[in-house]
């Protein structure tokens, strides 16, 4: 037997969230976003015909915000830094509710609350970084978490 630390080098991370169901997921959500009238034309202007370039960057995004699989190398805060003039908080709003459903669809409970926690918690650090002005406290929209519970 290796010891613990060589074990824990070979093994690979355990796959919460097969990568098969991350596809499903990331499809069928931009299907819905593409079909939503406040989102959809957001989404046209910036990516265009270029969604079979995005799709897969999400695929990689999720694959290492669920799995820890290291896949993505970006930097979300700066790409909707460049989109911000397009997009309302109330978007935030929307983008959650449609990416719940789609979770409905595909996951078990446990999944469900599991991958929209993260999602809430990334939506929450994207709308403080493209919305928050100290200057104005009004302007902030209300977080969905669970602050007060
Ligand atoms: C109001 C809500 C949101 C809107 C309107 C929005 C819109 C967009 C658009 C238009 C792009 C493509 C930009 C481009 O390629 O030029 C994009 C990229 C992306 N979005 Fe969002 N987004 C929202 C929320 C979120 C949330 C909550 C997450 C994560 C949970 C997220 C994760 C990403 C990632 C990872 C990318 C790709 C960044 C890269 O190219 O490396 N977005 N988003």
């Amino acid at each position: 037997m290796y010891p613990p630390e060589e074990r824990e080098r070979r093994d690979p991370r355990p796959i919460r969230i097969p990568n098969l169901m991350i596809v499903q997921m990331v499809d069928r959500f931009y299907e819905k976003v593409r079909a939503h009238s406040e989102l959809g034309p957001i989404f046209d202007e910036a990516i265009g015909d270029n969604w079979d370039k995005h799709l897969p960057i999400m695929y990689r995004f999720w694959s290492s915000v669920l799995n820890t699989s290291g896949q993505y190398s970006g930097n979300p805060m700066r790409v909707h830094m460049q989109i911000k003039q397009t997009v309302i908080p109330e978007n935030f709003g929307h983008w959650l509710s449609l990416f719940q459903e789609t979770l409905e669809e595909l996951f078990s409970d446990d999944d469900v609350a599991f991958i929209f926690k993260k999602a809430e918690n990334i939506a929450q650090s994207l709308s403080l970084g493209m919305f928050y002005n100290p200057a104005s406290p009004h302007a902030m929209p209300v977080p969905t978490g669970t602050a007060n519970s």
